[in-house]
């Protein structure tokens, strides 16, 4: 039945939606079907809840878990007892377990951190002294001789290795996350949008449709329908923050305002891969600056860069998100990665694909922390959001998902 709604006839008001729409009861909503989410449901699915994934996407993973790095990390450069440092050490040990018991595509392949100039020298000390507040006790001083011998056409005065590090097929893993979460009953329902909600005290009510484009201009009510939950958790990626706006009854100053940050991929052509580890240069503001990504073939990558969005939270509601790579960007990219690698051919880099950040904090801001808001945090026993949740959230998955279930346990 979730797969056949057609998208809601245009000319209706969702006040007539809601007066025409069947309801229907469900234990716990899961919106959104990316990796986050996907780890949720599963969680929650067994601890014996009666889960239903409610995910606007054809199929799962299709927002930002499909569009990142694809890195395991470490847990390095989060402040200190953040949720980010927190969940990405403990996400990291237990996406590791996970990828051995389930047969998931993984390497630790690990990664050099490095200073292209003495100046970076302090930066790079630095960096290992907030990684040991995390409880990241394996990172190591290279000489510039020494990351010769590993990665000979890397140009570096000194760098830091962190060999637990690694890298995922995030599209294997997804799936087995699903399958698990239907294994224990939970049921997906793609295709379909959460419009809006109404929290009430027996739960919170959402109208949802179907966001497949249609053809035929069906009557509202063979396609929209009214779920009566009696716990939602949103997990709607670059969508949180509007659809919380969008729940009737949740105060609006528990949503935090919202900023977006694309950051576009080039891959290398023409040439062998010229690294065989993750490179990554001191951290610039917003991320963690353009980067050597490899995949599981060796194939090389670079990027993401920082490019700050100017969309109002709201208007992206219904509003599709510019996924785009402007191959102009290839010039800011070429200086960035000489820097650490100088034979760089001119015209080897290829526009690839886009993955945008959900940001708490805007340009000049420090850096936010997860937001993962349940009771205590704004009253309401049968909603938890997730905001914020930019890098490392697939590494910090399995953690994130701990965490919400405890909070739904716990009434916390
Ligand atoms: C450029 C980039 C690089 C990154 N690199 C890494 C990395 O190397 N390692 C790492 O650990 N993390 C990385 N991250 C972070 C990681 O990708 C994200 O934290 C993670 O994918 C977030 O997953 P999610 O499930 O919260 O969101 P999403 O994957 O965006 O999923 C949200 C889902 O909700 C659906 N949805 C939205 N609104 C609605 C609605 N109203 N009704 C129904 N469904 C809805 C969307 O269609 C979407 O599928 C990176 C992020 C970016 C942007
Ligand atoms: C979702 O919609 C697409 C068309 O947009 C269709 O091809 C696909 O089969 C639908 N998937 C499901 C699960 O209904
Ligand atoms: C929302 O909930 C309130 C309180 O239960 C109710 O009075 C109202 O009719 C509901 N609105 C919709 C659109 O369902």
């Amino acid at each position: 039945m979730w797969r056949t709604w057609r998208c809601l006839g245009r000319g209706l008001h969702t006040c007539d939606k809601w007066a025409h729409a069947p309801k229907e009861k469900v234990d716990c909503v899961v919106v959104g079907a990316g990796v986050v989410g996907l780890a949720i449901a599963r969680a929650m699915a067994m601890r014996g809840r009666e889960v239903l994934v409610v995910e606007s996407g054809p199929t799962f993973g299709t927002g930002t878990s499909s569009r990142n790095s694809e890195v395991i990390h470490a847990g390095i450069y989060y402040p200190a007892n953040s949720l980010k440092a927190l969940l990405c050490v403990e996400g990291r040990k237990s996406l590791y377990s996970y990828c051995e018991e389930h047969n998931v595509p993984h390497k630790r392949i690990g990664k050099i951190i490095v200073a292209t100039h003495p100046s970076q020298m302090s930066a790079l000390e630095a960096i290992r002294e907030k990684a040991h507040k995390n409880g990241v006790t394996d990172l190591r001083f290279m000489s510039d001789t020494q990351v010769f011998s590993t990665e000979p056409n890397l140009n570096c005065v000194k760098a830091l290795w962190s060999p637990s590090t690694g890298i995922i097929d995030s599209h294997t893993y997804m799936m087995c996350l699903q399958a698990d979460a239907e294994l224990h009953g939970a049921t997906f329902a793609f295709n379909s949008s959460v419009l809006e909600g109404n929290v009430s005290s027996e739960g919170i009510e959402m109208l949802v449709c179907s966001s497949e484009p249609s053809t035929v201009h069906d009557q509202a009510d063979e396609n929209s329908i009214i779920l009566c939950a009696k716990t939602v958790i949103n997990s709607a990626g670059l969508h949180a923050t509007s659809l919380a706006r969008r729940l009737r009854g949740f105060p609006a100053t528990f949503v935090p305002k919202s900023y977006f940050a694309r950051g576009c991929y080039f891959s290398l052509v023409g040439l062998k891969p010229p690294f065989s580890h993750l490179v990554y240069p001191i951290p610039e503001k917003g991320g963690l600056g353009v980067h050597v990504t490899l995949d599981l073939s060796g194939q090389i990558r670079f990027g993401p860069d920082v490019e700050w969005l100017d969309l109002d939270s709201d208007a992206i509601y219904e509003h599709e998100f510019d996924f785009s790579v402007d191959s102009k960007r290839a010039e800011k990219f070429y200086p960035e990665i000489r820097k650490y690698y100088p034979a760089l051919p001119d015209g080897s880099l290829k526009a690839d694909y886009s993955g945008i950040r959900p940001k708490l904090a805007g340009p000049l801001d420090p850096p936010a922390d997860f937001v993962i808001q349940g009771q205590r945090d704004h009253g309401i026993s049968s909603l938890v959001n997730l905001f914020g949740i930019e890098s490392p959230g697939l590494t910090a998955s399995l953690a994130i998902a701990d965490r919400v279930c405890t909070m739904l346990c716990e009434g916390k």
